[in-house]
């Protein structure tokens, strides 16, 4: 079973100079956290991205069509949403799938939204918390049905996050992650230079080739619509940006940084996508879909 591919990026924030990570999948040198004034400008990044819905391209829409890709799952199905950020994904996994969700995140401001609309939502009760690094994940073996991360796993790097996450599926479990790739062998001169600053894009092929590599099957392979960029991220980030106070320290070079980022996708769009990947653990008898 597999989507049909249209092309790839983007991000919100990660963790802030106290979660000792980079801030932001394009990491801009103004978002990095080096140079001068570097805290505040990742303290004004932040202050941009708090409260927006998501935190990277996505929707539940696709958090939805991912679920059903990703099935059959047990009747109440553990969960892990790596990187939750605000929690989008998480909600709608203890929504639709009746899973119990713990969503980790380096971020307590990230958790602490989630909270507040899983109990909003009522399923306060199916969603808790975990601050932690994605790198040293504090659960044991087998402990989920479900191991979810939207717009994150480039914090740890795609390889190796297969890798390591994998102790943690239950047999019979599944993998959803999303990441951002390269859509065309021949990217706008403009593209090529942001991403080379950035991150280094891989193309499907490549990531196909490396969930193999890191013995997965490949059960699904789903592009993300255009619409997932923009209307629960870059447009309200956007609005973010403009209205910002440019006397805050820091808020000049992370809303260039940001509007930089919101424009090359506008221009430059068709060169790169986000593309949703659904593996399980191969047994070696195993074949998979044809990502094509
Ligand atoms: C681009 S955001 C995506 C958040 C969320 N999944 C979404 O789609 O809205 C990446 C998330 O990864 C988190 N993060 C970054 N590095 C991390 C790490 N080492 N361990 C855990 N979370 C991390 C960030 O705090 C941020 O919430």
């Amino acid at each position: 079973m597999t989507d049909i591919p249209t092309p790839a990026p983007a991000a919100g924030p990660g963790p802030g100079p106290d979660d000792n990570t980079s801030p932001t999948i394009p990491t801009n040198a103004a978002t990095s956290g080096h140079g001068a004034g570097g805290d505040a400008v990742v303290a004004a990044f932040f202050a941009l991205h708090a409260g927006l819905p998501r935190q990277g391209p996505g929707s539940d829409a696709t958090t939805r069509r991912l679920l059903a890709l990703a099935g059959p799952l047990p009747p109440r199905p553990r969960a892990l949403d790596v990187g939750c950020g605000p929690g989008r994904a998480s909600l709608v996994l203890a929504e639709q799938a009746a899973a119990e969700v713990t969503a980790l995140d380096l971020h307590q401001p990230f958790l602490d939204e989630l909270t507040r609309a899983a109990a909003a939502r009522g399923v306060g009760h199916a969603v808790r918390t975990v601050r932690a690094s994605m790198a040293d994940m504090p659960f044991p073996d087998e402990s989920f049905d479900l191991i979810w991360a939207e717009g994150s796993i480039y914090h740890l790097g795609f390889d190796l996050a297969l890798r390591s996450w994998r102790r943690l599926l239950a047999p019979g479990g599944a993998m959803v992650v999303t990441e951002c790739e390269r859509a065309t062998g021949s990217p706008s001169a403009a593209a090529r230079a942001f991403w080379e600053r950035n991150y280094r894009l891989r193309t499907r092929d490549e990531n196909v080739a490396a969930a193999r590599a890191a013995g997965y099957a490949v059960v699904a392979v789903h592009p993300l619509p255009d619409d997932d960029w923009f209307e629960e991220y870059y447009t309200p980030l956007s609005e973010r940006a403009r209205a910002a106070d440019p006397a805050v320290a820091g808020m000049r070079e992370a809303v260039a940084a940001t509007l930089e980022e919101i424009a090359m996708r506008r221009e430059h769009g068709a060169d790169y996508q986000y593309t949703g990947y659904v593996l399980r653990p191969r047994a070696s008898t195993e074949t998979d879909v044809n990502h094509r």
